[in-house]
C-alpha cells in the first residue's frame, strides 16, 4: 500500500526522503513522487514506475531543500498516471500534499469545492485535501488543516507542507503514521523501516491526532487544536536487520532467518514443563477456563496460520475453534460474547479488514488477543493483550518468517491454555516444550536441502498451472505453499484438501499438472494421503512430495522427493512450509519475477 517519509532538519531532504522511500518499496506500489521546499520555491518531482527508474528517468534524488514530503501510491482513486501520483497541490501550488488511505466523502467535497473555483488536476480522493487546506488557510497553516480534517471522512495519513512555513505537518487516522525524532531533525514515516537507520526514537501518531514537526521541535495536538502530550518510544529493531545482509532477495533471506527467529520467539518463554505466557495474555486462569470459543480473524498468509492453530487449539487445549476471514466476519453479525475470546493474527498488525474485526469482536464484548509482528501497530494498541512474533522486520511481500513465528506463538497459547484449563498434564506439557525446542535445528537441516529444491524449481519453473495437496493440519500448509507460487511466480495454483480433489481438482490432473502434496508421517493421515497419491499418479500426474526423512514408502510412489525431519503432528507445518517457501522462491526467480516487488500486491493493506 501507500507510504510517506517527510522531513524537516538541516540535511538536504531528497536524498533522506528517497532512501526512506526505497525501503517502503515493499508495501507495494505502482508510482512516486517527492516534493522539497527550497527558499519558498517548491520542486515537485513524479511519475509511475518503480523508484529507481524514476530517478533514473528524471532525477529525484539531487532536489534542493530542507523540508520535504514523498509518497509511493498504490491506486485506489483513479488510475495509475503522473497527474495521480502524489504530492498534490491546491490552485496556488503553495499547499503541498501527500496521503495514504481513502476520502470517502470526496466527490461531495470536490463538486462543493469546484463550485467555490477550486480547478482540479488529478482524478485522485487526496487532490480535494489539498484544496480544503486552501480554502481554510488564513496564514495559519495548523490552523488550516485541523479545520480541513473536520470535514474528511474516511481514512488517511497526511504529510503537508506550505512554500511559505517552516513546519511539516503530519496527520493520522485509521492509516499508519509514525514521528521520528531526530537531533536538529524529525521525519515522518508510515512504517518503522524507512526511518530505521536515521532515529530510534519514535511517537506513534493515534488516530484523530495531528503534529506540527520544525527541526527541532513535535507537538501533537487533538482535532481540537488542544495540546497532547505522549511518549516517545524507542524501536527495538535495527536498521542490519533490514537489509539484505548478502542475500539476493530480502524473501530468501527471511526464508533463512527462520531458525533464528523462531528461537527468539521462544526465548524466555518456556521452562522445562510450562509456558511463560502469562503476563503476556493478560487473561485469569479463572477466565481462561471459561472460554466457550475462539474465533480467530485473520487475512492472507496469517489467515493459513490461523487454519493451523484451528487444530493446534481444539486438539491439546479442547476448545472449539473458528478461523474467519477477516474481511468476511463483520458483514455478518458474528455471535460473539464475553466467553468467546477473538485472536486476531496480523504480522503488520495494519490489515484494515483484521482491524475492522477486531472492533466488531470488541464492541460484542470478546477479549481480544492478538498475534502480531510490529509493536506498536493498530491492532497491536487495540486489543486487550498482543503476544509479539518478534519476527523482525518482514520486507518480502510474500510472508515466510511472520507466518512460522505466527505458528509457534499459536503452538505456546495452545499449551498453556490446555495446561491452565487441566488438559494438559505436566508431562504432556513437558513433551510439548522439548519438540518445540528441536524446530530451529530441524528447520537449519530442511534449510540445508536449499540447493537439491533449487534444482527441483529448474524442472518445474516453465509450467503453468500446479495443485497442492494436504490434509488435516497440512492442509493450510498446502494452501500457503500455493499462496507463495501464485504470489511470486505467477503461476496459477490451488491448495486443497486432499481427498477433496476428486470431487473437482481431478479432472485437471494430466502429466502437465505437477501436483505438490504434503505427505509426512503421522498416525492421523498418512496411509490415506498415500492412496490420494495414487489417485494422481494412476492419472499421469507429475507428484512432487513432502515426506518425512527415511519414509521409504511415499519414496516409491512419488516422482520428486523433498525431506523434512520428524516432530509431532502438529509441529510438522512449521518444517514442510519450508521446502514451498524455497520451491516458490526459485521458481519466482528462474521466470524473472521481482520476487520482493510483485505485481499489484502490497505487504500491508491498509484500505479494505
Ligand atoms: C497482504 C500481504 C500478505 C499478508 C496479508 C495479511 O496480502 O501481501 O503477505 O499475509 O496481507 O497481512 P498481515 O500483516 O495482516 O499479516
Amino acid at each position: 500500500m501507500c507510504g510517506i517519509v517527510g522531513y524537516i532538519g538541516n540535511r538536504k531532504a531528497a536524498p533522506i526522503l528517497i532512501k526512506g522511500l526505497k525501503k517502503l518499496e515493499y508495501r507495494g506500489y505502482d508510482s512516486a513522487g517527492i516534493c522539497t521546499l527550497n527558499d519558498k520555491e517548491v520542486i515537485i518531482k513524479k511519475d509511475i514506475g518503480k523508484i529507481e527508474e524514476i530517478d533514473k528517468k528524471i532525477s529525484l534524488t539531487n532536489l534542493e531543500g530542507n523540508i520535504g514530503i514523498s509518497h509511493c501510491r498504490w491506486a485506489t482513486h483513479g488510475a495509475v498516471t503522473k497527474e495521480n501520483a502524489h504530492p498534490h497541490t491546491d490552485c496556488s501550488g503553495k499547499i503541498l500534499i501527500v496521503h495514504n488511505g481513502i476520502i470517502e466523502n470526496y466527490s461531495e467535497l470536490k463538486s462543493e469545492l469546484e463550485k467555490k473555483g477550486h480547478k482540479f488536476k488529478s482524478e485522485t480522493d487526496t487532490e480535494i485535501i489539498a484544496h480544503l487546506v486552501e480554502e481554510n488557510y488564513k496564514g495559519n497553516l495548523k490552523e488550516a488543516v485541523l479545520k480541513a480534517l473536520k470535514r474528511l471522512e474516511g481514512s488517511y495519513a497526511l504529510g503537508i507542507i506550505h512554500s511559505e512555513h517552516d513546519e511539516l505537518i503530519a496527520a493520522r487516522n485509521e492509516s499508519p503514521l509514525i514521528i521520528g525524532m531526530g537531533d536538529g531533525e524529525n521525519f515522518i514515516s508510515s512504517d518503522v523501516p524507512a526511518i530505521l537507520g536515521d532515529t530510534k526514537k519514535v511517537v506513534y501518531l493515534d488516530n484523530k491526532e495531528i503534529a506540527v514537526l520544525t527541526k527541532d521541535n513535535v507537538e501533537l495536538f487533538d482535532l481540537d487544536g488542544k495540546k497532547k502530550d505522549k511518549k516517545v518510544e524507542e524501536i527495538e529493531w535495527n536498521a542490519e536487520q533490514a537489509q539484505k545482509g548478502g542475500f539476493e532477495h530480502f524473501m530468501l533471506k527471511e526464508i533463512f532467518e527462520q531458525p533464528q527467529v523462531i528461537s527468539e520467539t521462544i526465548n524466555g518463554r518456556l521452562e522445562d514443563s510450562d509456558v511463560l505466557i502469562n503476563d503476556e495474555i493478560k487473561l485469569s486462569e479463572k477466565e481462561i477456563k471459561e472460554i466457550k470459543r475462539i474465533i480467530i480473524v485473520a487475512c492472507g498468509t496469517s489467515w493459513h496460520a490461523g487454519l493451523v492453530g484451528e487444530f493446534m487449539i481444539e486438539e491439546l487445549a479442547k476448545i472449539p475453534v473458528e478461523v474467519e476471514y477477516a474481511s468476511e466476519f463483520r458483514y455478518r453479525d458474528p455471535i460473539v460474547d464475553k466467553n468467546t475470546v477473538v485472536i486476531a493474527i496480523s504480522q503488520s498488525g495494519e490489515t484494515a479488514d483484521t482491524l475492522a474485526a477486531l472492533r466488531e469482536a470488541k464492541k460484542k464484548g470478546a477479549k481480544i488477543i492478538s498475534i502480531v509482528n510490529v509493536k506498536g501497530s493498530s491492532i497491536d494498541r487495540e486489543s486487550d493483550s498482543t503476544i509479539y512474533t518478534r519476527a523482525g522486520p518482514e520486507i518480502g511481500v510474500a510472508s515466510t518468517k511472520a507466518f512460522t513465528s505466527q505458528l509457534v506463538v499459536l503452538y505456546l497459547i495452545t499449551v498453556y491454555f490446555g495446561k491452565v484449563k487441566g488438559v494438559l498434564p505436566a508431562e504432556q506439557v513437558r513433551n510439548r516444550v522439548r519438540d518445540l525446542r528441536k524446530l530451529p535445528l530441524q528447520m537449519q537441516s530442511v534449510l540445508e536441502e536449499n540447493d537439491y529444491i533449487k534444482l527441483h524449481a529448474k524442472q518445474f519453473y516453465k509450467k503453468t498451472n500446479a495443485l497442492y495437496l494436504g490434509r488435516g493440519i497440512n492442509y493450510p500448509i498446502a494452501l500457503e505453499g500455493a499462496l507463495k507460487l501464485k504470489e511470486v511466480s505467477y503461476i496459477h495454483a490451488e491448495g486443497y484438501p486432499a481427498a477433496e480433489m476428486k470431487h473437482g481438482p481431478i479432472a485437471l490432473i494430466d502429466k502437465e499438472m505437477p501436483v505438490v502434496v504434503i505427505a509426512t508421517k503421522d498416525n492421523i493421515t498418512y496411509k490415506k494421503v498415500l492412496s490420494n497419491i495414487q489417485e494422481v499418479k494412476s492419472r499421469g500426474g507429475v507428484v512432487i512430495a513432502i515426506e518425512s526423512k527415511g519414509d521409504e514408502e511415499v519414496k516409491k510412489i512419488v516422482d520428486h522427493n523433498l525431506y523434512v525431519p520428524e516432530n509431532s503432528y502438529i509441529l510438522t507445518p512449521l518444517l514442510a512450509v519450508i521446502p514451498l517457501q524455497l520451491f516458490a522462491y526459485y521458481v519466482a526467480v528462474m521466470r524473472g519475477c521481482d520476487v520482493d516487488r510483485p505485481r499489484n500486491l502490497a505487504k500491508a493493506v491498509c484500505v479494505e
